[in-house]
């Protein structure tokens, strides 16, 4: 679709000034692996060498940070979300590497030193390889290393950072690791899905108390994904069964388990674990795109033949992103969101720039039904490492870099985000 044709995307754009008051939170996300990259020992790695998955030599972060931290505070972030990468802190069980630990707590501090606050998630799809070969998280006995982990990198962190994540999207993960089968460990297995579900959560469950233990006034946020699971055939909205039955799995389960406590999967007994009742003092809110399920599988769902669509294919559909926070809002009253990504794989600025104020119109849209949305986080803030594409024409980052180099370059979807924050307003001629 070229980008001088406004018209596919006039319905999607906001029609009227959009207001951010100075308590919104404007951050970027990240993670360890897709910016680091590097020959650490992980599964991924491990995977790349196998041919299973392409490899990352990283866009730089892990020596670049201070400069990325500058380019994105003077842009107007005050926000920035990082991981640890589990399998340079642990690389042999129980041997903690004191200076990549020292690394990330120069980060943090590095972060602070910019004027940006770092948001420290725990577990980003990647494990070591020494507990991805145990079994990962499929294996009961396992959990004990990954809290041990929790425990010290939080114990080591907590002074530099105050905000927190256990993992990020613990149910995407299960889906395309154990459900599709199509990442690390590649397992495709209904049962082994529904199993993984009731471990992420517990392990949620769990990080969270440790978390909170080491310092109770630290932030503790999930990160989930919403996907916005739409039938093939819009006749059959509410009653397609395949819908409803991978809802209830995901949202399903997952809300009502941190609402309750209580672990509800289809074919096994329910569960309670009752530490996860409220184990959350923010949710964080992803959101891409919507998803279309029938007869032919799972692919992105378009609202209308002409919607927008992304280099991976995903068409635009910004009213998921307004349900989706309605949903999560009703079943979690008075537990605050922060959408902490939102963003497009695309190579054209005019595309992730309306992209970008297609979602931000639906932000407002729910806050102004009374959703209490705390901040965006765009996705991300250097190109990085896209899983299966790799590095690939799937960029989404608003600043780019020089791989032979590694030099950044601000986008121009950044200087025009420059503007926004700046102002606290995003009005429709402000879209190009
Ligand atoms: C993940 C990121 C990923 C992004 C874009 C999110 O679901 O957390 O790791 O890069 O989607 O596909």
């Amino acid at each position: 679709m070229p980008t001088d044709d406004r018209t596919p995307w006039l319905h999607l754009l906001p029609d009227h000034p959009l207001h951010f008051d100075d308590r919104f939170l404007w951050g970027v996300a990240s993670s360890a692996f897709q910016a680091e990259g590097g020959a650490v020992p992980n599964d991924w790695v491990a995977a790349a060498r196998d041919g299973r998955v392409p490899a990352n030599p990283g866009n730089g972060f892990w020596e670049r940070a201070e400069e990325d931290f500058g380019l994105v505070t003077s842009l107007g972030f005050r926000h920035y979300r990082l991981s640890v990468e589990w399998s340079r802190v642990e690389p042999a069980p129980g041997r903690f590497d004191a200076a990549a630990l020292d690394r990330y707590r120069a980060i943090c501090d590095a972060a602070h030193a910019a004027g940006l606050t770092p948001w420290v998630n725990l577990f980003h799809f990647t494990h070591p390889l020494w507990f991805a070969e145990r079994g990962g998280f499929l294996d009961r006995n396992n959990h004990g290393a990954f809290l041990r982990y929790v425990e010290h990198v939080g114990r080591a962190l907590a002074p530099h950072a105050r905000h927190f994540h256990v993992q990020n999207e613990s149910l995407a993960y299960v889906f395309g690791a154990y459900l599709l089968g199509v990442n690390p460990p590649f397992i495709a297995s209904r049962d082994a899905a529904l199993a993984m579900t009731r471990h992420v959560l517990a392990l949620h469950a769990d990080g969270y108390g440790i978390l909170k233990s080491i310092d109770p006034d630290l932030t503790v946020a999930t990160i989930e994904v919403y996907l916005d699971l739409r039938p093939e055939d819009p006749a059959d909205a509410g009653q397609c069964a395949a819908v409803n039955h991978l809802d209830a799995w995901y949202h399903g389960a997952l809300l009502e388990a941190l609402a309750s406590g209580w672990v509800r999967l289809a074919g096994r007994a329910p569960e309670e674990i009752p530490h996860l009742k409220g184990a959350l003092d923010l949710y964080g809110f992803n959101y891409y795109s919507a998803i279309r399920v029938g007869p032919n599988g799972v692919g992105s769902f378009a609202e209308r033949a002409d919607a927008p669509v992304d280099v991976m294919g995903r068409h635009l559909f910004p009213g998921g992103m307004e349900s989706g926070l309605l949903r999560v809002a009703a079943a979690l009253p008075g537990v605050p969101i922060l959408v902490t990504e939102n963003g497009c794989p695309t190579m054209d600025e005019t595309f992730r720039i309306r992209y970008i104020a297609a979602h931000l119109a639906a932000l407002e849209r729910a806050q102004r039904q009374g959703v209490d949305v705390r901040g965006y986080f765009h996705w991300t803030a250097v190109d990085n490492y896209e899983w299966q594409q790799g590095f690939s024409q799937a960029r989404f980052g608003l600043i780019g870099f020089d791989p032979s180099t590694g030099a950044r370059e601000l986008k121009a979807s950044a200087t025009w985000m420059r503007r926004v924050i700046a102002a606290g307003r995003l009005a429709p001629a402000d879209i190009p």
